[in-house]
C-alpha cells in the first residue's frame, strides 16, 4: 500500500512535470516562430547600443561589437561592425580599405527586441537563411544579412553576408575590406509575437544617381560592342598589353550578379572575358562586351598619381546601381591584368583567386581631342616672351639651350626669368646648374589653339602626346615639372629614370621618380603627327623600365648587370630605384 501510494506520488509528480513542461513549451517555444519586424535606432556615438543593441561578441578585449547599419558609398545600406570605442562603424570601403565612419546621419544600430530570439548559426549555403534579416538591398538587388567571424582567440569581426552568393564582406584586422565564402555565422531571428510591425529602413536621402556619377569632364563616348568570343577585338579592340605570349589583353566588360565589371578579353585558346568581382575571378563566354577603338580618340594609360583619377578615365557603368568601375591595369608576374578601379585603389584577383589591392597601377583614359601631337615652336629671347611664352610661374618661362654640340647636341632645359637674357639649366653631364645667355637660348612658344596639360607620370615612363625636347635613338626626353616647397621647377625627364632638375634652394641636381610631364595636342593635322603608343621601343622585358629586367626568381624588375658593374666614384651610393650611383 505504501509502495502504491509512493508510486502514485511519483506518477503525480511526473504528470505535473510533464504538464508543466508542456505548458511551458506552449508558452514559449511554439510561438517563437514568427517573422521578425526589425527596428534600427540612430547611433549618436554614445553608449546607447550597450543597453539596447544586439551584442555580437568582443572585437578587442572588453570591447563589444554591435550590429550597425550604415550607408555604403552613398549607394545603399549595409551591415557593418558598430562599436562604442572609438565610436562609429568599421565601414567596408569600396576601395579595398576599411575606415571608421562616425557620421551619425549615416549610422544606426539594430535594436535588441526582448520578444525576439536571436541566434548565430554557421552559414553553410543560401538555403539556411530563413530567419535572417532581409533588410538591405545591395547594388544588384540581392539581400544581405548581419554576419560575423569568430576568430580562434574568441574575438569577432562583424560584417554583412549575401546569402544568394555565399559571400561575407567584412573589414579585417589589417584594415582591408575583404570577403569570405565560409567560416562565418549569420544572425537569425524568430519572433514570439504574431504579425509584428514591420518598420521601414531608416530614412536617408541618397544622392540621385546623376549627381553621384556625373563626371567633371565628359570625355569620349565609349563604344562597347557585344563580344562573341571571336577575334573581333584583334581588329577593332583596345589592347592593354601582353597577357602571355599567345594573348594580347583586350579591354572587355562582363556581368556578374547584375553588375558589369571591367575585364580582360583573352582570345586563345577559347575566347572569353576574365572579370574580377567580389575578389574572385570569373571567366565569361557570354554577356560580354569589348571596347572598340575609335580612331578619332586617343586611348592611353596613365599611372595613378595617388591623388585623383584622371578626369577622362574610362569607366564601366552599371544602370541598376549607377555604380561604376574605372578600367585599370597592372603587370603581375609578367602578365597584364585588368582590374576594377574605385578611387584610390584597383582590385584584381590573383592566380590563386584571392583578392589583391593595388595603389600603384595605371588607369585607362580617353581623350576626345584630335589625336595630333603639337608641332613645337621655340624662339630666341625677345620682348614678346611674356605674350607668347609658356609660363611656369609668375616670373619665369620654359627655356632651352643647346650645348656641347659635337655629333649631336645636348639640350639644357630650365627657367628663363622675366627680363632675363638667359636660361638656368641643369647640365646633365656634369650634374651642375649653368646659366647660359648665349644666342643658343630659346623659349617655348605657347600656341593658343593647342591644348597643353601637365600629365602625372613616374619613373621616366613613356607619355602619349608629351612634348619631346630631344631624342636619343628611340628614347624621348620630355619636359617635366614638380614642386619643391611650393616652387614650380622644370627639368628634363630621363626615360626609365625620372625627372632631373635644379633644387631651387641648394642649386644642386636633384631627381624625383614622380612628377608631371607637359603634353600637347593640336586640332591641326598639318601641325604634327600622332605616334602610336608603343612601349616596346625602349622599355625592357615585361614592362620593366630601361636599365632593368624582369627577374623570374625575385618576381620583380631588377637592375641589369651591365649597370651594376659601373665604376663608382668614392662616396657614391648605389640607388636600386634608378640603377645608378648617386
Ligand atoms: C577588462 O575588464 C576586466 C574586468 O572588468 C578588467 O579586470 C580588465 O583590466 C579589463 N581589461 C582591459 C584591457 O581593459
Ligand atoms: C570622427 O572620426 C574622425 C576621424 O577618425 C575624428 O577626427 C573625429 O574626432 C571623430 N568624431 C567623433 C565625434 O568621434
Ligand atoms: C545547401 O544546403 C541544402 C540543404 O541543406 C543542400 O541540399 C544543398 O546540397 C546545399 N548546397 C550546397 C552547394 O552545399
Ligand atoms: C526554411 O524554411 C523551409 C520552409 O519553411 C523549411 O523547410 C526549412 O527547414 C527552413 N530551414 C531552416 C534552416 O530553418
Ligand atoms: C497584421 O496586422 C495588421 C494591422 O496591424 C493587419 O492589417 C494585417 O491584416 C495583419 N496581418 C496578418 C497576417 O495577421
Ligand atoms: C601558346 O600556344 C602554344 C601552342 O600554340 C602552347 O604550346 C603554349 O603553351 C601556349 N603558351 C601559353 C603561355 O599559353
Ligand atoms: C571620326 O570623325 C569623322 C569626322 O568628324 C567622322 O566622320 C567619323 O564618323 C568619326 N569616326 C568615328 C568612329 O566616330
Ligand atoms: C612681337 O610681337 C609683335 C606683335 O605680334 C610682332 O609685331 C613683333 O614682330 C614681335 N617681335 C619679335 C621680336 O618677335
Ligand atoms: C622688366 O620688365 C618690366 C616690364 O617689361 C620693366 O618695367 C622693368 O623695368 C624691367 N626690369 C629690368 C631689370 O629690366
Ligand atoms: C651674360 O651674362 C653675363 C653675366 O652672367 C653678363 O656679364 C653678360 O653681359 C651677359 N651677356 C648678354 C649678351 O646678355
Amino acid at each position: 500500500m505504501k509502495v502504491i501510494k509512493n508510486l502514485f506520488k511519483v506518477s503525480l509528480l511526473v504528470v505535473l512535470l510533464v504538464a508543466f513542461a508542456t505548458a511551458h513549451r506552449s508558452d514559449e517555444e511554439p510561438e517563437c516562430e514568427y517573422e521578425c519586424g526589425n527596428k534600427f535606432y540612430r547611433y549618436y556615438l554614445d553608449d546607447e547600443p550597450a543597453e539596447y543593441g544586439i551584442k555580437a561578441g568582443h572585437y578587442a578585449q572588453n570591447k563589444t561589437a554591435f550590429i550597425g547599419l550604415s550607408i555604403y558609398a552613398e549607394k545603399f545600406y549595409l551591415f557593418h561592425q558598430l562599436q562604442i570605442d572609438p565610436p562609429g562603424v568599421i565601414a567596408y570601403g569600396a576601395s579595398g580599405h576599411s575606415f571608421l565612419l562616425n557620421d551619425t546621419k549615416k549610422i544606426w544600430y539594430l535594436y535588441n527586441n526582448p520578444h525576439h530570439k536571436y541566434e548565430w548559426i554557421d552559414f553553410k549555403n543560401a538555403s539556411n537563411s530563413n530567419f535572417t534579416l532581409k533588410i538591405a538591398a545591395d547594388s544588384s538587388g540581392y539581400t544581405v544579412v548581419p554576419a560575423r567571424i569568430v576568430r580562434p582567440n574568441g574575438l569577432v569581426l562583424v560584417g554583412a553576408a549575401a546569402p544568394i552568393t555565399g559571400f561575407m564582406y567584412y573589414a579585417d584586422e589589417n584594415g582591408m575590406s575583404v570577403s569570405a565564402t565560409s567560416g562565418y555565422q549569420i544572425l537569425t531571428c524568430k519572433s514570439c509575437k504574431k504579425n509584428e510591425t514591420k518598420y521601414p529602413l531608416p530614412k536617408y536621402t541618397f544622392p540621385s544617381p546623376k549627381d553621384a556619377d556625373s563626371d567633371p569632364v565628359t570625355g569620349c563616348i565609349n563604344n562597347w560592342q557585344p563580344y562573341n568570343n571571336d577575334d573581333a577585338p584583334v581588329k577593332n579592340g583596345i589592347s592593354a598589353g601582353e597577357y602571355d605570349c599567345n594573348n594580347t589583353a583586350y579591354i572587355g566588360k562582363a556581368r556578374n550578379i547584375g553588375q558589369y565589371y571591367p575585364g580582360r578579353i583573352q582570345i586563345y585558346p577559347q575566347g572569353g572575358i576574365y572579370i574580377t568581382s567580389n575578389g574572385l575571378s570569373f571567366f565569361k563566354t557570354i554577356t560580354g562586351y569589348y571596347l572598340v577603338n575609335n580612331p578619332n580618340y586617343t586611348y592611353y594609360w596613365v599611372p595613378f598619381d595617388g591623388l585623383k583619377l584622371p578626369d577622362n578615365t574610362v569607366y564601366v557603368r552599371n544602370d541598376v546601381s549607377s555604380w561604376k568601375y574605372g578600367v585599370g591595369r597592372v603587370k603581375l608576374n609578367g602578365h597584364t591584368r585588368i582590374g576594377n578601379v574605385v578611387y584610390p585603389a584597383m582590385t584584381i584577383s590573383s592566380d590563386d583567386n584571392t583578392r589583391m589591392v593595388f595603389n600603384d597601377y595605371e588607369v585607362l583614359v580617353c581623350d576626345p581631342w584630335p589625336k595630333y601631337q603639337c608641332a613645337q615652336q621655340w624662339k630666341k629671347i625677345n620682348a614678346n616672351i611674356s605674350v607668347d611664352g609658356f609660363s611656369i610661374d609668375s616670373t619665369s618661362f620654359i627655356g632651352r639651350t643647346t650645348f656641347k654640340c659635337i655629333d649631336d647636341c645636348n639640350y639644357g632645359l630650365g627657367k628663363i626669368q622675366t627680363n632675363s637674357t638667359g636660361v638656368n639649366y641643369l647640365d646633365d653631364l656634369t650634374a651642375t646648374a649653368v646659366f647660359d645667355n648665349s644666342s643658343n637660348v630659346e623659349y617655348l612658344v605657347k600656341n593658343p589653339s593647342d591644348t597643353y596639360k601637365w600629365q602625372p607620370s613616374r619613373n621616366g615612363m613613356k607619355v602619349v602626346n608629351a612634348l619631346e625636347l630631344h631624342k636619343e635613338g628611340h628614347r624621348p626626353f620630355y619636359i617635366g615639372m614638380t614642386r619643391i616647397n611650393d616652387n614650380v621647377v622644370v627639368g628634363k625627364v630621363r626615360p626609365g629614370d625620372g625627372l632631373f632638375f635644379i633644387d631651387p634652394i641648394t642649386g644642386k641636381q636633384q631627381s624625383t621618380s614622380s612628377y608631371e610631364v607637359l603634353t600637347c595636342t593640336s586640332p591641326d593635322a598639318s601641325n604634327g603627327e600622332y605616334e602610336e603608343e608603343s612601349d616596346n621601343d625602349w622599355f625592357g622585358s615585361f614592362g620593366c623600365p630601361v636599365r632593368k629586367e624582369w627577374s623570374f626568381t625575385k618576381w620583380r624588375c631588377i637592375c641589369r648587370d651591365e649597370f651594376r658593374g659601373v665604376f663608382a666614384a668614392s662616396g657614391a651610393k648605389w640607388n636600386e630605384e634608378i640603377c645608378s650611383y648617386v
